[in-house]
């Protein structure tokens, strides 16, 4: 995976030891549930590896979670522990990156505030993706006015670290061109204040669930960082595969089973080759090609496992890594919406200084 070096926007910061620039990235995930094989290959798999590269930044959204589930919220906490768990235990790391919960961070509000006053509303209303999910998430009434927010509140996330760079999966583009916008907007009133942050695109495989259809928590057809290795192969063992093979001998067509589509991100390339000349000669069993998935998956799951228990043993380690995260993320907020405040000429505390 290769984080593409695009153009430059804003002074690149600087780290102490030897001045060479370090960028900087920001993003987060709603915290919707468990993590599930989808959602590691669509975002956290390149944290891991861009928070080797870049100054980081990492945030559970729990206020973007309200954006469309504030009626019954009371699964948020619990999710919230769940995805810290994922994080971590995949190989996040809190001594690399800065890792924090949104509402720890109570400058995510005001620069969201006062955004929202130079945001024109038509902006929002053409975003692609709200008039998209108004019309999929059915059941919910989704003409709130948090809802249509939404994108003004990322723009706050991002814009509040002064990010270089957004690690993002195609279907958040529309709403960083929003922050790229208001970023402009921001210099057009009042200065330069903040740098328009740049996409940083994650490539993004279309992971298939276990039946085949797109891996995602509302088909319930998922894979969880969390199962257990019986629950994984459980899983795995009765998935569907190509129709064509009925019988042990007839041969398939790896290009319609969907535990093919999953050893394309989860298995070498030797391995992929040897399951696809192995399935179109029917010389290797769907049972047989379904386990060497497994162990694959398994090199992902297993010390994930392990890392889980270790986590959930070590009391109080979790909520350390939020209070340090928190503590970081917030001086870094602090610092920009001092900024914001001068720049706008609002009063910051001195006004009869
Ligand atoms: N909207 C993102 C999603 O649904 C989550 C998110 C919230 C985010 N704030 C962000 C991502 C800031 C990147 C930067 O996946
Ligand atoms: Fe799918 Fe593998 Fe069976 Fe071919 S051998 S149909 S790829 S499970």
């Amino acid at each position: 995976m290769h984080p593409d070096h695009q153009s430059q926007s804003g002074p690149p910061h600087e780290s102490a030891a030897d001045e060479t620039p370090v960028r900087r990235i920001v993003s987060g995930i709603q915290p919707s549930g468990r993590l599930h094989l989808g959602n590691f290959m669509g975002a956290l798999k390149n944290w891991i590896e861009l928070q080797k590269l870049y100054e980081s930044f990492f945030f559970i959204a729990d206020w973007h979670a309200l954006t469309t589930n504030y009626e019954d919220t009371t699964a948020i906490r619990e999710n919230i522990r769940e995805m810290l768990v994922d994080w971590i235990s995949l190989g996040l790391d809190p001594r690399q990156s800065t890792i924090f919960l949104q509402s720890d961070v109570l400058e995510h509000a005001e620069l969201n505030l006062l955004l929202s006053m130079v945001t024109p509303v038509s902006w929002l209303e053409r975003n692609p993706s709200y008039k998209d999910q108004q019309e999929q998430i059915k059941g919910r009434d989704l003409s709130t006015f948090g809802f249509l927010g939404y994108p003004v509140l990322m723009s706050a996330d991002i814009l509040l670290y002064r990010a270089d760079h957004v690690p993002v999966g195609l279907d958040q583009l529309p709403h960083l061109e929003l922050a790229r916008e208001i970023a402009r907007r921001l210099r057009h009133f009042y200065g330069p204040i903040v740098p328009e942050p740049l996409p940083l695109l994650t490539p993004t495989p279309r992971l298939l669930g276990l039946d085949g259809r797109k891996m995602s928590k509302s088909y319930k057809n998922c894979i969880y960082i969390s199962d257990t290795a019986g629950e994984v192969w459980e899983k795995i063992r009765p998935m569907m595969t190509d129709p064509a093979r009925v019988r042990r001998t007839d041969p398939g067509d790896p290009g319609k089973c969907p535990v093919f589509n999953l050893h394309e991100s989860f298995s070498p390339k030797n391995v992929q080759q040897e399951m696809d000349a192995g399935c179109r000669t029917a010389s290797i069993g769907c049972i047989d090609c379904k386990k060497i998935l497994t162990t694959h998956i398994e090199k992902i799951l297993a010390p994930a496992r392990e890392k889980r228990h270790e986590l959930l043993a070590e009391k109080g380690f979790l909520g350390q890594v939020l209070e340090e995260g928190a503590k970081k993320a917030r001086a870094e907020a602090q610092r920009t919406m001092k900024d914001v405040r001068q720049a706008m000429r609002l009063p910051d505390g001195n006004l009869f200084a």
